[in-house]
């Protein structure tokens, strides 16, 4: 007879967020929006910037002129966008296997090592050169990122979705998130969610931890009983 622990194996899965959950880019973000906000004249802080914590590239730069009070043309903020991309993407350009967070290769490595599929679930069209960069990309089962999905978080959209490649039901699901959007489209999608960050900043998580440091496989099953 299988014991509870076996009869979980392979009908769990683990989502992970990309950004300040895998890698530390999040800071970069916020550098590249903050640049952006200086030069449009005025002040973006680091408590304004968890509004734009998992939100897609377009949402995020007309959740950043709403705070700055601008109104511009639907070409400037294709050019806005761009512009904050380029910069970002060239912030990251020396990025590589040391910049994945405290914690996550080990834990990635016992999920594996237990057959416990997992997928990223990230609003970012970046993800897919960020993995590469810092060796992770064939690590994954699956890969749903900014390019795949319609609907941003809080849509549970992209968590959805990655259950559905890893043929597992959402309600045996386990999401990774830092940001509040996230944790909402966890929840929404009928998963657990685990959040990375201070229970002060971030609502809703069914656990929490400060770092992936702080994670096991054994306290992703006691989220189920
Ligand atoms: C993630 C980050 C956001 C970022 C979004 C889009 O969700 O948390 O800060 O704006 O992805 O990223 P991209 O790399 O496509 O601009
Ligand atoms: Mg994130």
């Amino acid at each position: 007879m299988k014991g509870v622990g076996e009869s979980l194996k392979n009908e769990i899965a683990v989502l992970f967020d990309l950004d300040g959950v895998i890698v530390d880019t999040a800071k970069h973000h916020y550098l590249a929006w903050k640049q952006l906000a200086d030069e449009l004249g005025f002040d973006f802080t680091v408590e304004d910037n968890e509004r734009l914590k998992g939100v897609s590239r377009m949402d995020s730069l007309n959740i950043l002129l709403e705070i700055g009070n601008i109104s511009v043309s639907e070409s400037e903020k294709i050019s806005l966008a761009s512009k904050k991309n380029q910069r970002y993407v060239e912030s990251i350009s020396n990025m590589d296997e040391r910049d994945i967070l405290p914690g996550v290769k080990a834990f990635l490595y016992e999920l594996k090592s237990n057959g416990i599929p997992f997928a990223l679930g990230s609003a970012s069209k970046n993800a897919p050169m960020i993995l590469k960069k810092i060796g992770l990309y064939d690590d994954f089962s699956a890969i749903v990122d900014g390019n795949a999905i319609n609907k941003a978080k809080p849509d549970p959209e992209v968590f959805i979705l990655g259950a559905k490649k890893l043929n597992v039901e959402p309600e045996n699901c386990v999401v990774f998130e830092d940001a509040q959007s996230g944790i909402e489209a966890g929840k929404r999608a009928g998963m657990k969610v685990v959040g990375v960050g201070d229970p002060k900043v971030l609502a809703g998580a069914d656990l929490y931890i400060d770092t992936m440091e702080d994670m096991t496989l054994s306290r992703i099953k006691g989220l189920f009983f």
